[in-house]
């Protein structure tokens, strides 16, 4: 055992001298640029929705730099409020506040939006970041409604919810993304007393952890469950990324980031442990690029000729700026993670005034359908602001949360 453990501090030892150099990124610069994209994404919105007033938040651009936006019931619409969140909270000016607001608005119906599990990513970046900024009664009724619309898609007998209703090639299908769904269930209880969230969120980290993780820690993006029995696995696999067995590098992110934020709600230290294996596995990955940016997917087959996926890095800096304030090992995650925000402002940036206001290129949505393929994404934006948020608080000797 004392063998194992001494091996594993020099193995970090190595790779935090091996983790290349990281220069902090200048926060007050990046926010000023962030603000700058963002005034501009305001002006081009209502000139791509074309009379379809369902059409709410940024999705993309298409292949002729057209802004493409998003109705509300899909994935991303919470995104570009949570961003607008975040410029207020580090602005303090009203002016984002009101259009956090609006926009938040815009999506308040997925609520009650039980077709798939990404009411938890819709509702908490928009009304959980307003919730926690300006305590809004209102908002806290919406979280806790959009939990309780979340919790019909829990089995009891499987331990977990169910992701996608819509893909008939899966039958129960879990993504690891959902995790990501769980901080809207803490809140919940947090916010209601109920303790029905709480339980259902740690029934599915549990089982996600027993199920989704390979040998060397990887993620698989989807486990299929047989709900006609007590929940046996039919099928390991994926959906987005390259290959069933490979590593997705999103997915990656989602576990780091997930399993994170389940330790600092639960001060279970078995979520702390999880995190960490994950962060080593990507942060010891031999595709990994210096800059720490990493392709689509870890195992894709033509690295380094492969598109990159700015909004994995986002999602791993932000998730390892927090986990390098609980972990043993918090310098080499926080020095990789500053190396990614790094990367990221310097070279991963839209220029000012162009890209509808993008603030980050080179995303990779779902490459195996050909689809957002180097791209701008508002995920890699969101969290990318939330990531510099993180590193400020570090910076001043703040707590996170
Ligand atoms: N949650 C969907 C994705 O990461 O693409």
């Amino acid at each position: 055992m004392r063998k194992i453990y001494c091996i594993l501090i020099a193995l970090f030892i190595c790779l935090f001298t091996t983790l290349p150099h990281a220069q902090s990124v200048d926060i007050k610069s990046a926010f000023a640029d962030a603000e700058k994209q963002t005034n501009l994404m305001l002006i081009e919105i209502p000139a791509a929705k074309h009379a379809k007033p369902e059409l709410v938040s940024p999705r993309t651009l298409n292949s002729n730099g057209e802004l493409v936006l998003t109705p509300s019931l899909r994935w991303t619409s919470g995104f570009f409020p949570g961003e607008l969140w975040y410029l207020y909270e580090y602005t303090g000016n009203k002016k984002w506040e009101e259009q956090a607001k609006a926009f938040t608005g815009n999506i308040e119906k997925e609520k009650y939006n039980n077709a798939s599990h990404d009411v938890g990513f819709k509702v908490y970046c928009s009304f959980g970041n307003g919730y926690r900024l300006t305590k809004d009664e209102h908002y806290r009724e919406v979280i806790i409604q959009a939990a309780k619309t979340l919790s019909t898609r829990f089995s009891p007998t499987i331990g977990v919810i169910k992701s996608w209703d819509t893909m008939p090639k899966w039958h129960y299908p879990v993504i690891i993304d959902n995790m990501l769904n769980l901080e809207l269930l803490f809140e919940a209880t947090k916010l209601s007393g109920d303790s029905s969230f709480y339980k259902i969120a740690v029934s599915h980290a549990n089982t996600t952890l027993r199920n989704h993780f390979r040998k060397d820690f990887s993620c698989y993006h989807v486990v299929d469950y047989d709900s006609t029995t007590a929940g046996n696995i039919i099928k390991k696999g994926t959906q987005q990324g390259y290959a069933d067995e490979s590593a997705w590098a999103r997915g990656q992110a989602w576990a780091i980031y997930g399993y994170t934020m389940c330790y600092r709600e639960t001060k279970d230290p078995t979520y702390l442990k999880q995190a960490e294996n994950v962060a080593r596995y990507i942060l010891n990955n031999p595709t990994m690029p210096t800059d720490l940016v990493p392709y689509w997917d870890f195992n894709a087959p033509n690295i380094p000729n492969e598109p990159k996926d700015a909004s994995a890095a986002a999602c791993m800096a932000s998730g390892l700026y927090e986990l390098s304030t609980y972990s043993k090992n918090g310098k080499i995650y926080k020095k990789a993670a500053d190396k990614m925000m790094e990367s990221l402002t310097k070279n991963y940036r839209s220029p000012i005034g162009e890209n509808k206001g993008f603030i980050l290129l080179h995303s990779t949505g779902a490459k195996p359908n050909n689809s957002e393929v180097d791209v701008p994404l508002p995920y890699a934006d969101y969290y990318y602001l939330e990531a510099l948020l993180r590193a400020k608080k570090i910076k001043e000797g703040k707590k996170l949360f």
